[in-house]
């Protein structure tokens, strides 16, 4: 007999009454044996006997698209829901191995995608093959017509609408899929990263579970699966989740090395591609000394902008002009013993990390982080204490405290009704996660509840700059330009940007975790080439690099160099105008043949680097028809701004023509002669 032979009510008990307390009955055993050392072989057949009396349910594929972790981080939360059903086995898969091998992605007959979109409009760097695999026609390799015949399919796309290319992939993949002959089971779902990701995520969750289970099965057994996924949802409530990573706690290693670093891994790893997206940067990174750093404001009265540089002579690191360097920032150190205190936690105490269940397609979860560590380590390192917290973080923290009216109170601002109150009280206050340890402080986090612990809380992400500097004329030193980042925060809270802040507290002789990764940002092969760079604030630092390569051109190889025009812009001149000494000097060597500046503040009228382009138009029109590339890099509101008057001055040059204008600018975009660099601020 079927558990659907059972009828509604008794399929919602037992599905979640058994099969769920049977899944935790024994996951619980295995993560007792993981810790008292079982061997791999033990885990695997526990799995596996797990695996087979659960081998009837309807298999679901879960790939994610995803740069920094967020995209991975739903498409676990949404498996862990639909897995809940006990109907259906989810797969979470990395599009970085689905690309591998395509064909593989039709043989599950339910795909969910959950699609980052990156650079500007661009894939995230694990879904750049399958992208191009997805778009491209037949007979140039990509899929036959009917490839997705059969397949139901369901794609949410994260995005920013700050971005001219909003949710670009969630889009793309949506309509390739159904152009192939897929069947869409759930609305697609786009997500803005400028408003509420997190509530936009919940929406499209909704009613999920009752879509798949339509396509998998009959109407009958999808709504009784919907009030099943209700029922699991205020089960799990409160309790902690199903554990994947359980934490043991160890003495402190013989080998000296690893003891004096804490259990920071620090060898740059060759093939990262075996740990969760969100924690590849730790196994990718690289210490690397600081040689120089210096204020570059003139006047520090409304903060500081920092030029530092770090040695790469020891390193593998290698770099090309203009290519971006990310910084694996630590927390500070009074933030992480506050933390630990609230948490009742030993910083110095050592743990290793064990999986407890396999949960993706190669069968063994992938690292959280590099382990065994301490728990400074793993608080300084691996966990964002300073970020804002999520209503579902929330959710799972509540199984942490042990004061009833903290939990309900957390889970209260963690449902659907206290979204409002979560807003009002945690959001619009930017609390932190740490600051969420003091409103509650009844955490206890210890030994038995340290994996998953760590395993729901966010990973503290490297922060991406672009270098500042030449890779011709300094290849073993590479430069940044970065804007440090402090505010002040209702209720008179200073709050201090994690990476910037950082940075700026290190001196020469010290040290930081870095790896480099290629840009969009490339000159011209031909130096003859005229160049437009519009880089006001910190939006320099590839402009100055830029200005770099240009010098080296003429002065050490002899070259003839095209026209080089730059758009700045700052408050004041006295304030903050970056590098403006070094500009100039470039200006009087003819390396930078023009500055044009815009000081917002110095007059009654603000004016910006648009404005003054506007009032150029006849240069940049002139540069434009000599073939000139143009690259903006800075804020995105900028960038907007910026390609607005981009296309109001071909407009005016094309007969006052604004679709000839817009086309134009869309012309430059997709022949890579316009290049934006942009990050939300
Ligand atoms: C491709 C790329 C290139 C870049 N290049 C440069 C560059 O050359 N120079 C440069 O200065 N920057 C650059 N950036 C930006 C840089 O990566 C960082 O975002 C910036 O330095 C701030 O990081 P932070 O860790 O200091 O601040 P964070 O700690 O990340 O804080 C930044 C902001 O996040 C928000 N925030 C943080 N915590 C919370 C909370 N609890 N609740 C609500 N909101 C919160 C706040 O608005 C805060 O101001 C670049 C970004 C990208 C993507
Ligand atoms: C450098 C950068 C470029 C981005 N480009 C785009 C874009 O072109 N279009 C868009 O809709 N969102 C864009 N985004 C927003 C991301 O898609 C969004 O923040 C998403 O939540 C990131 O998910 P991930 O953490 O899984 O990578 C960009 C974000 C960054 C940091």
């Amino acid at each position: 007999m079927s558990m659907l032979d059972y009828g509604v009510p008794l399929l919602a008990l037992v599905v979640f009454g058994v099969l769920a307390l049977s899944a935790v009955k024994t996951l619980r055993s295995t993560a007792k044996a993981g810790a008292a050392g079982a061997s791999g072989d033990a885990q695997k057949a526990a799995n596996a006997a797990q695996e087979e009396k659960e081998d009837d349910r309807v298999p679901v594929a879960v790939y994610f698209g995803s740069q920094t972790g967020t995209a991975e981080g739903f498409a676990k939360d949404v498996a862990k829901i639909i897995n809940a059903t006990g109907r259906f086995k989810t797969r979470v898969l990395d599009l970085e191995v689905a690309e591998r091998t395509p064909e593989k992605m039709q043989a599950p007959k339910l795909v969910l995608f959950l699609m980052a979109t990156y650079g500007e409009g661009d894939p995230c760097d694990n879904s750049i093959d399958f992208m191009e695999f997805l778009t491209k026609n037949a007979e140039d390799g990509g899929p036959q017509d009917g490839w997705a015949d059969g397949i139901g399919f369901a794609v949410f796309g994260l995005g920013n609408t700050q971005y001219e290319q909003y949710n670009e992939m969630g889009k793309r993949v949506h309509a390739r899929m159904t152009a192939l002959g897929g069947t869409e089971v759930h609305p697609l779902g786009l997500g803005d990263d400028d408003d509420d990701l997190e509530s936009d995520f919940e929406k499209w969750r909704e009613g999920l579970v009752e879509s798949l289970a339509k396509f998998a099965f009959s109407d009958e057994d999808a709504s009784a699966l919907a009030s099943a996924g209700a029922n699991a949802a205020s089960q799990q409530a409160g309790a902690l989740p199903i554990a994947t990573w359980h934490a043991t706690y160890v003495p402190s290693p013989e080998d000296e090395a690893l003891r004096q670093r804490a259990g920071l891994l620090e060898k740059p790893g060759s093939n990262n591609s075996h740990v969760d997206i969100s924690s590849r940067q730790y196994y990718s990174c690289t210490r690397a000394t600081v040689l120089e750093t210096r204020e570059l404001r003139q006047d520090t009265g409304a903060g500081n902008t920092i030029h530092i540089e770090f040695d790469l002579e020891n390193t593998s690191l290698k770099y090309e002009t203009a290519d971006n360097l990310t910084v694996c920032a630590a927390n500070a150190t009074a933030l992480v013993e506050s933390t630990a205190k609230l948490l009742s936690l030993d910083l110095d105490q050592w743990f290793t990390l064990q999986p407890v269940i396999a949960d993706d397609d190669s069968g063994a979860p992938k690292p959280l982080f590099p382990s065994p560590c301490t728990i400074r380590t793993a608080l300084t390192y691996f966990t964002d204490l300073n970020g804002a917290p999520t209503r579902s973080l929330m959710q799972h923290l509540a199984g942490f405290v042990s004061l009833a009216e903290h939990r309900e109170r957390m889970l209260h601002l963690a449902s659907r009704d206290g979204a409002a109150d979560f807003h009002a009280n945690i959001a619009a206050r930017k609390l932190s996660v740490a600051e969420i340890f003091e409103t509650f402080p009844s955490f206890k986090v210890e030994e038995d509840n340290l994996g998953v612990f760590f395993e729901l809380m966010p990973r503290l992400k490297g922060r991406e700059f672009t270098i500042a500097s030449s890779s011709s004329s300094q290849p073993s030193r590479v430069a940044l330009t970065v804007g440090v980042v402090r505010e002040m925060r209702s209720e008179n809270r200073p709050f201090e940007g994690v990476a910037s802040t950082f940075l700026h507290r290190l001196s020469v002789g010290s040290s930081a975790l870095i790896f480099i990764k290629e840009s969009t940002f490339k000159m011209p092969e031909d130096p003859k080439k005229p160049i437009i760079l519009v880089g006001p604030g910190t939006g320099i630092a590839p402009m100055r690099a830029f200005v770099q390569e240009r010098i080296h051109q003429r002065q050490t190889r002899g070259l003839e160099t095209g026209e080089t025009v730059l758009f700045f812009g700052c408050r004041r001149e006295d304030e903050d105008f970056l590098y403006k000494d070094e500009l100039k000097d470039a200006l009087a060597s003819g390396a930078l043949t023009t500055l044009h500046t815009a000081f917002s503040r110095q007059q009654a009228e603000k004016v910006y680097v648009q404005h003054v382009m506007e009032r150029e138009h006849e240069e940049i029109w002139r540069l434009l028809e000599d073939g000139a590339h143009v690259y903006v890099c800075g804020a995105t509101s900028m960038g907007k701004d910026v390609t607005t008057a981009l296309v109001k001055i071909a407009a005016q040059h094309l007969g006052n023509d604004t679709a000839a204008g817009t086309k134009f600018v869309a012309d430059l975009q997709s022949s890579h002669k316009l290049i934006q660099e942009l990050w939300s601020s």
